[in-house]
């Protein structure tokens, strides 16, 4: 067994991009394939299917942890974001992990920043308009950790599904040589799609938050069964289930196509994905289904 095989229960974390890099190319030239899953941490069983996707598909997994101040909007969340980097870093361990990077924000925005990525229509819609600014932090931190960690290829998780059509028209336009692997949404028993931010919901909230995953599928039945379900009826159906909870608010509920993310009229024209986003209490939770 080599040094490496026997070394890789035990996380290498480093915070300093440049040691990062250097790590990092250090497999690079023995010929390792990285895997990389880049996270806001405060690790939960969806990040860790990301993770043993990777595992699968890399000769070595790297994670990163850090709060990106810049795709949060200034309204937002960003102090009460939840950050648990011990047990971030023993459920990197428990999962063979090998490169955990966790960089201070002065350190990926040091004094003087100025460069950012835009990806133009993708960003705009659903969560870009809510969240003015929140793409382009997006877009400008993964591009920044691709260059850092020079993965073969990086994984996100289907539920930020917006994120997810961002990324990969940004690696496309960039001639940036990663494959994006999309990994489908974990859910709970009750099918609330597992988030970092399901932690804020309190008391009657956790049984509410269940209703976006109702309204999905609610759609999802009916598409099937009807010859043409316009998306106005099936925005209907699902604001019915929403708002039958207490402590509800729809921000969005729209049908998009699939890959442009362009408006459609109905559901299931081509491939269409259903988004929303809805308040339960102070917490804001977003889902989908493609149809
Ligand atoms: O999905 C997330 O957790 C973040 O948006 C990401 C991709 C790690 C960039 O900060």
């Amino acid at each position: 067994m080599s040094e490496f095989e026997t070394s890789k229960r035990i996380p290498q974390q480093l915070a300093v991009p440049a040691e990062f890099r250097a790590e990092c190319d250090r497999h690079r030239a023995e010929g390792r394939r990285i895997g990389f899953v880049p996270t806001m941490g405060f690790l939960h069983e969806g990040h860790l299917s990301l993770i043993r996707r990777a595992r699968e598909l890399a000769d070595l997994v790297a994670v990163s942890i850090f709060v990106n101040p810049v795709q949060f909007g200034p309204a937002e969340d960003l102090e009460r974001y939840p950050r648990d980097l011990p047990r971030d870093r023993d459920l990197c361990r428990g999962e063979g992990v090998e490169l955990v990077f966790t960089p201070e924000v002065s350190q990926i925005y040091p004094y003087g920043y100025q460069t950012f990525v835009e990806v133009d229509r993708l960003s705009r819609g659903l969560c870009g308009d809510r969240r003015p600014g929140h793409f382009r932090g997006v877009a400008t931190v993964v591009a920044k950790l691709f260059n850092i960690v020079g993965p073969c290829s990086a994984f996100f998780g289907e539920k930020d599904y917006q994120q997810l059509q961002v990324i990969r028209r940004m690696v496309c336009d960039l001639h940036i040589p990663v494959e994006v692997v999309a990994c489908a949404t974990l859910r709970e028993a009750d099918g609330l799609a597992m988030s970092s931010r399901n932690g804020y919901l309190q008391g009657a909230e956790r049984s509410s938050a269940t209703c976006l995953y109702r309204a999905l599928l609610a759609i999802r039945e009916r598409s099937l069964g009807a010859e043409t379900l316009f998306a106005r009826e099936a925005i209907a159906i699902a604001t019915d289930i929403i708002e039958a909870e207490p402590g509800t608010r729809i921000d969005y509920i729209e049908v998009r196509d699939a890959q442009s993310l362009e408006p459609r009229d109905r559901v299931g024209e081509g491939k269409t994905v259903v988004a929303l986003a809805v308040f339960v209490g102070r917490t804001r939770l977003i889902d989908n289904m493609v149809i």
